[in-house]
């Protein structure tokens, strides 16, 4: 019972009860409000409601002005131009609604769960085993995370999915090689305990290298890699337990970059395209049968009206190949029925680069006409844009290659821990090293989750780690200093509303916006908008901002004062605590 009614959902149903009122043709009418500058809140409905009812739309409004109850929440309610509604609240609703999120023990701030939840599986976070991670595997991952804690927020049922790239035939190659090669994945520092994941990519990495060089130069050997395929495929076993080896080290690397990323990542979610493997011939055969799919040169293809190539002939969707193999697409088909049979989910969520956007499109197309997906269970890839350079151009170091991700981490935080070296004023070596991680990684996590995702962005740290503007790190300062002025309040000194106390300006626009923080939530989520609670935060440390400027706190007139903006203080702290968690970065208390 710790949900709190925001002022808008009050002035919503005030409202709504004197448009029903009014005439019985504006009942069930919405009245349209939002947040305005001209008053604290503005209502558009009454336009389109005049329109409807062909009544004067200015003497409309005041018919229902003249219904609505003024006095506990609503303090003024006008016209305004050609038929709006301005209007203004008490002053006392303001701080009563605060002091009841500040109560809600639970740490939800009074933000109520969804109504009807239901089961969502998000595929995010699913780098490719013996490869690199790169910042394209930033990106699913960072806003994947922050879609997870939006979304568990509201109460829904979310069921994690990384579908790393573990099977193809690739593998072929990279196995022969070991077979060849037995000690090449040997870890130098393993006797003495832990590998690194640093050292198990390398391995990886050099291996790769090694492998494929040989696989184009050497015609016997990649006969032996294409046999090896054939092996894998039919289930050797000697063949797969070198297969699972590349898998373990492959963990173990992505596993170190997940936790320098500061994300929780479990295991048991980690199902790759291999996870799949024993569904692929009956989805291929439902397919088949149902007619979704037809024979098309001795391969498997689901065709589409829409879809065709250059040349204007039609692109099919190859499910299996002419030579038997199954590829990425029969993969993807074979998941959408596990989790929708297996897992129930009414949702299905692909947090997956924009330039597969064909492929999902034509992968959902062909689970709705074979009955897999429909009205009640939806597919939706939250696809992201290109991670650019400075240059304006897709991401790459001066040689070309493409940018390893922890290169790219560990350079946010020698950057952000420059930053807060120079500001830090009583924090020790080890506190300067663990700050200015959270503070590099938060910049990172920002840049990426405060512009829409389907947008590229400049990857530019130098702005990233700015503490002017919109960035993670203005956010962690506005915190710690809102932290510190709380400590400094003088002993028996506490945070406490005082609803009859009448409120500054800038008190009001700080208040009425922390109350904002449930729509907002429940607005991010439901849009999969991480970047939407992210403009949210960055306004309110600028509200924050001004009524610390013009708002004496701990030098209030009177000890009533002192402790109402001690509480608005606690408040809006404990606010962006929670909005920056639900995206997935730390707030230190002390910077
Ligand atoms: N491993 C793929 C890549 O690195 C992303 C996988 C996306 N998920 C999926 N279900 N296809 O591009």
């Amino acid at each position: 019972m710790a949900s709190v009614t925001s002022l808008n959902d009050s002035v919503q149903q005030q409202l709504a009860s004197a448009l029903s009122a009014t005439r019985p043709e504006a009942a069930g009418a919405d009245p349209l409000l939002r947040r305005s500058d001209r008053a604290d809140f503005q209502a558009n409905g009454i336009l389109a409601l005049a329109k409807k009812a062909k009544a004067n739309p200015r003497e409309l409004a005041a018919e229902v002005v003249a219904h609505v109850v003024t006095g506990d929440v609503i303090k003024d309610v006008e016209v305004s131009g050609p038929g709006f509604l301005n209007i203004t609240i008490t002053d006392r609703a303001i701080i009563e609604n605060l002091a009841a999120r500040y109560a809600d023990d639970t740490g939800r701030l009074g933000v109520p769960f969804a109504e009807r939840p239901g089961t969502t599986v998000i595929d995010y976070a699913q780098p490719n085993v013996a490869k690199e991670m790169h910042v394209g595997h930033l990106r699913s991952a960072v806003i994947g995370d922050s879609v997870v804690q939006l979304l568990e927020f509201t109460g829904e049922n979310v069921i994690r999915r990384h579908h790393i790239g573990d099977w193809g035939t690739q593998f072929g190659m990279l196995i022969q090689y070991l077979d060849e090669h037995p000690h090449e994945l040997d870890h130098k520092s393993a006797e003495d305990g832990a590998v690194s994941g640093e050292e198990a990519m390398s391995n990886l990495d050099r291996l790769y290298k090694a492998a494929r060089k040989l696989f184009d130069s050497d015609e016997e050997f990649k006969t032996r890699a294409r046999r090896r395929v054939v092996d894998l495929q039919a289930g050797d076993p000697a063949t797969l337990a070198m297969w699972q080896r590349f898998v373990d080290e492959s963990k173990i690397y992505f596993f170190s970059v997940f936790e320098k990323l500061d994300m929780e990542i479990r295991d048991p979610d980690i199902v790759g395209e291999s996870g799949y493997n024993d569904m692929l011939a009956e989805t291929c055969r439902l397919l088949e049968e149902s007619g979704v799919a037809v024979r098309s040169e001795g391969a498997l293809c689901v065709f589409f009206d829409d879809i065709k190539g250059p040349d204007g002939k039609p692109v099919p969707l190859i499910v299996q190949k002419s030579d038997g193999g199954f590829g990425y697409a029969a993969t993807d088909l074979s998941a959408i029925r596990d989790r929708v049979f297996h897992l129930k989910a009414d949702t299905l969520l692909y947090v997956v680069d924009a330039r597969q956007a064909l492929h999902f499109r034509m992968v959902f197309e062909t689970a709705r006409r074979a009955g897999w997906l429909n009205d009640d269970v939806k597919a939706v890839q939250l696809a992201f844009g290109t991670v650019l350079g400075k240059d304006g151009k897709p991401f790459k170091t001066r040689a070309g290659e493409t940018v390893r991700l922890v290169d790219l981490l560990d350079e946010a935080i020698e950057r952000a821990s420059a930053v807060v070296r120079e500001k830090a004023q009583d924090l020790s070596e080890e506190e300067i090293a663990e700050r200015g991680t959270q503070v590099g990684i938060g910049a990172v996590k920002y840049a990426d989750l405060s512009t829409s995702a389907n947008r590229d962005y400049k990857f530019d740290l130098d702005q990233m780690v700015s503490l002017n503007g919109d960035t993670s790190v203005y956010l962690q300062y506005a915190y710690a200093r809102i932290r510190s002025i709380l400590r400094k309040a003088p002993e028996g000194v506490c945070p406490a509303a005082h609803p009859e106390l009448s409120l500054h300006e800038a008190e009001r626009a700080l208040g009425l916006h922390v109350d904002a923080f449930a729509e907002t939530v429940a607005e991010a989520a439901r849009e999969y908008a991480p970047h939407k609670l992210a403009a949210y935060l960055y306004q309110l440390a600028s509200l924050y901002t001004s009524f610390y400027d013009k708002c004496p706190v701990l030098k209030a007139e009177s000890p009533e004062q002192v402790a109402n903006r001690l509480f608005l203080c606690d408040v809006t702290a404990a606010t962006l605590h929670r909005g920056m968690a639900l995206l997935g970065i730390r707030t230190p208390e002390r910077l």
